[in-house]
């Protein structure tokens, strides 16, 4: 099997990507009817955290915990990572202990260098430049909710603020599954040329497209899901709320009229956690048009189909690895309708 890392959706082809998408739903859904198959039996997960996190830690380890596997928090200050011991000697050492590890750090080069050290699959769960697993959750919501006679390719998603690691990351998988996508936010505060170059590659290839702008008109024309995320930036150069609200307030906050200048039956969506009253209104995050919470549910769905995938069915065969995926939680769906038959 060839080993992989989950460090950046540009990594992945649009199939791959589906895939990963299609596996994370299938197994949803064997869940939904009460079995959890063990795909991950006599398996550990290694978590690295660098920095707090919520929704991605809990995710990681219920997933682990509801496929058969066991997952270890390995939290800031817990394990030699960086101080005491090279990230190269830690990637080394986690290889012969663990099955799959992923990891939250300040530092993109931190989860790169683990990865290139290390001889089991290492997850990005978030750096400085990016968060791809948030993106498949992201994803598996957008499936969820699309809007009447639309498929995914014919969806305008608009990322409104700062330009955070979520909105590249967001750029990234929308134009390379052919999505349409916008970032609309202030100067200065904008998605860089780096992330342009890869948006413009992606789109000549899956036909999607994406503009920068702080045109709100331009934005949210056709809009379909309107996204937003914190404005106090990365961890290490945190701006002041009085710095915050002179950049973003009140043409960046998402309310109830920019929603309606979308499409009727636009969502809203939030990676979370949010700054109620900053980039979200409480009415809008509370409304019955905010998938917000769903999507926060989405990140297990999705930690669960990246699990499975990258240490059972990442090869090169992509359409194969899917059938084989599917039949195996078929055959398990299958085995557990057959007991339900014998019990009764
Ligand atoms: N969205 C997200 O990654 O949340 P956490 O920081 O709580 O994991």
């Amino acid at each position: 099997m060839r080993l992989r890392h989950f460090i950046d959706t540009n990594d992945f082809t649009k199939q791959e990507l589906v895939d990963i998408i299609d596996l994370s739903i299938t197994i949803k859904e064997c869940i939904k009817t009460g079995f959890h198959p063990p795909l991950m039996k006599g398996k550990t997960l290694g978590m690295i955290f660098q920095q707090s996190s919520t929704r991605t830690r809990v995710s990681f380890e219920t997933a682990m915990e509801q496929l058969g596997g066991h997952a270890q928090y390995l939290g800031p200050g817990m394990i030699q990572l960086g101080g005491h011991e090279t990230i190269d000697d830690t990637g080394r050492v986690l290889s012969q202990l663990i099955d799959i590890v992923m990891a939250r750090v300040i530092d993109h080069k931190t989860v790169v260098e683990l990865a290139n050290a290390s001889s089991i699959p290492v997850i990005n769960a978030m750096s400085d430049y990016n968060h791809p697993t948030q993106e498949i959750g992201d994803m598996i919501t957008i499936v969820e909710n699309l809007p009447k006679d639309k498929c995914l390719e014919d969806c305008k998603v608009v990322f409104v603020g700062d330009g955070t690691q979520v909105c590249a990351s967001l750029g990234f998988i929308t134009t390379k599954l052919g999505m349409d996508f916008v970032h609309f936010g202030p100067e200065g505060f904008q998605l860089k040329e780096k992330h342009k170059e890869i948006m413009r590659a992606n789109c000549e290839e899956s036909g999607g497209s994406w503009i920068v702008t702080d045109d709100l008109d331009e934005a949210m024309d056709d809009a379909d899901f309107l996204y937003t995320d914190v404005w106090y930036g990365l961890y290490e150069s945190e701006l002041s709320e009085e710095e915050r609200h002179r950049i973003f307030m009140p043409k960046y906050q998402i309310d109830r009229k920019m929603m309606q200048k979308a499409n009727l039956g636009a969502k809203f969506m939030h990676c979370l956690p949010a700054t109620r009253g900053e980039e979200v209104t409480d009415e809008v995050i509370d409304s019955n048009i905010s998938i917000a919470f769903e999507q926060a549910g989405n990140r297990l769905t999705a930690m669960r189909g990246l699990l499975v995938y990258f240490t059972r069915y990442q090869n090169e065969g992509t359409l194969l690895q899917k059938e084989v995926a599917k039949e195996m939680l078929s055959n398990f769906m299958e085995r557990r309708l057959s007991i339900c038959c014998c019990c009764e």
